[in-house]
């Protein structure tokens, strides 16, 4: 009995799976920014990577859809070993991800509309209607229906983060990466955001993992949270776990003080005066 119900308990760890990193280390020259990271990011939940600005969340972000290479260690896309991948393999692994980009890195040429067909004239063969059927229905999801002949430019920053999210949802993606998605917002459009981002991906069990230095929207959309702190996850768990954890890193970041560990120079770049 024991035994089966550990095999069944395998066997869904190892479906459940989304993303994993194995001991990942990556310096970019002598500046070591991972070192040792391991995480594991199961479907349909929403962590959220929690740090210091310069404490390597974007990194983490580059190292799942392959973009980078770490030095040591592993990274998993399900079963696929991304950090192995060719050009070829990873393009495959790409179009099941979608990225959310700090900027909204939308195209200055392009309007709404154009933006978000790209994707699926360049990696579909969807037809022009089809086309037009998914970018209109992408746009309702953000609240942007009537927005599709707008150009980037005469957006507002938070209007620029929901097109850049409806793009990033056009190829219906398993994982949807989110690199600081309410940075520069105000706090109303922010929330609005949050609440999006909360809508879509439980409306369209899509897992999805969140990169912030901001507590308070991370608290708000996290199912699960994880803390980057010196090249390492140095906290993991529930909202309300990490709420009560004892870690004094954890502590000073929650709170935002200067008393605590943070603020000791060390060898980390992200530390370092010249910051
Ligand atoms: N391509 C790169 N070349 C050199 N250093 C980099 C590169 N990308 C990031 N870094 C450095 O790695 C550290 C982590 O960067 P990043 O992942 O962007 O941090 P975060 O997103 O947490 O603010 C920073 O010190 C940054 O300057
Ligand atoms: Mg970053």
């Amino acid at each position: 009995m024991t035994a089966v119900l550990e095999t069944d308990h395998a066997q869904q760890a190892s479906t459940g799976r989304m993303v994993a990193l194995q001991n990942v280390e990556l310096s970019f020259g002598d500046k070591r920014v991972l070192d040792g990271v391991s995480l594991d990011v199961h479907q349909q939940e929403r962590l959220v990577v929690i740090g210091q600005s310069g404490a390597g969340k974007t990194t983490i972000l580059r190292l799942i859809l392959g973009i980078l290479k770490p030095n040591a260690g592993s990274v998993f896309f399900k079963q696929n070993e991304v950090s192995r991948m060719n050009d070829h393999q990873l393009e495959s692994v790409r179009s099941r991800i979608g990225m959310v980009y700090q900027d909204a890195a939308l195209l200055s040429s392009m309007t709404v509309r154009e933006n978000l067909a790209l994707p699926l004239q360049e990696l579909t063969n969807k037809t022009p209607a089809e086309i037009d059927r998914i970018v209109d229905e992408k746009l309702e999801m953000v609240e942007l229906a009537g927005e599709d002949k707008t150009m980037p430019f005469e957006l507002s920053g938070g209007m620029r983060k929901r097109v850049g999210l409806a793009r990033a949802l056009v190829m219906e993606p398993e994982l949807v990466l989110f690199d600081e998605p309410t940075q520069g917002l105000d706090p109303v459009i922010g929330a609005l955001i949050d609440e999006l981002i909360i809508n879509l991906t439980s409306r369209t069990k899509t897992t999805s993992i969140i990169v912030t230095h901001l507590m308070d929207s991370a608290f708000h959309v996290a199912t699960r949270l994880a803390m980057l702190y010196r090249g390492q996850i140095v906290e993991q768990g529930t909202p309300d776990e990490f709420k009560r954890s004892t870690n004094p890193v954890v502590i000073q970041f929650l709170r935002g003080t200067t008393e605590g560990p943070m603020l000791n120079r060390s060898k980390y770049h992200m530390l370092s005066p010249a910051d």
